[in-house]
């Protein structure tokens, strides 16, 4: 089985890629909704809560991980690699290298929440592959909170993804990385803003193809689907469809 996890509903994004790239086999998805958001936590919180799901999957039977969440990724994916070295770990990280090599103007950003926005592992990604470009790097506080309570139309949210983004567009981005796995469900509203001004970049079948190399034998099971949360289990059912996923419901076991 496959273990993937989240702060809570974002990685669901990451998860309909795998089961896209890899529809026999058995998937974990651990929600942390107690715990959500990660965004404002600090990297010793995010660690120790990190470090808890991976032994909570080890011993549900997972045998490769997937840290469906780039603030859990920039925290802790060492950590959790050093505690699990039985098995393999993939991470994810803001699209950072396709985005400046596709970027005609040399201007990127990269949306994410302030733990991504501000972590060491984020400014190495940027030395290591965008140093030929510009890198906007913007923090958007809430957006994960909304995407939680399924408040994906509220006007309020809307107001702020425009007044974050208009900015960038401004000075000239044209690739604009989602930093964050659960702003991949704020697409439709990134798109009404961007138009046809950038280009979005989500990594979600790049991890998903990451793990389809490691998967081995795991490639091979019933493509069954079992959800587990720290608060409110029942709420993760309940959100698929809401998010466009209810083709994935028929898989829970
Ligand atoms: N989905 C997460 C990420 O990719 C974190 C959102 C949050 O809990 O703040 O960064």
């Amino acid at each position: 089985m496959i273990g993937v996890f989240d702060s809570g509903l974002g990685g669901l994004s990451v998860l309909a890629a795998l089961v896209e790239a890899l529809p026999r086999a058995d998937f974990a998805y651990y929600a942390d909704t107690a715990h959500v958001p990660y965004g404002n936590k600090s990297e010793a919180q995010i660690q120790c809560r990190v470090l808890a799901i991976g032994d909570h999957l080890a011993a549900q039977g997972c045998e490769l991980l997937v840290v469906a969440c780039n603030t859990a990724t920039a925290a802790a994916v060492q950590a959790l690699r050093a505690a699990h070295p039985e098995f393999p770990v993939v991470g994810v990280e803001p699209g950072i290298k396709p985005a400046a090599q596709d970027s005609r103007s040399g201007r990127i950003a990269v949306l994410a929440t302030e733990a991504t926005a501000s972590s060491q592992r984020l400014q190495r990604l940027i030395q290591d592959h965008a140093g030929q470009v510009e890198v906007f790097v913007e923090p958007c506080p809430g957006w994960a909170t909304h995407v939680e309570m399924l408040q994906l139309d509220d006007p309020a949210l809307a107001r702020d993804v425009r007044a974050r983004v208009e900015p960038l567009l401004d000075r000239g981005v044209d690739r604009i990385v989602l930093g964050c796995t659960h702003y991949s469900f704020l697409a439709p509203l990134l798109r009404d803003v961007v138009g046809a001004r950038a280009q979005l970049i989500d990594v979600a079948a790049a991890v998903a193809r990451q793990t389809q190399r490691l998967a081995g034998g795991l490639a091979h099971g019933s493509g069954r689907l079992q959800l587990h949360a720290s608060a409110h289990p029942e709420r993760l059912r309940a959100a698929l469809p809401r998010l466009h996923l209810g083709h994935l419901v028929p898989r829970i076991a």
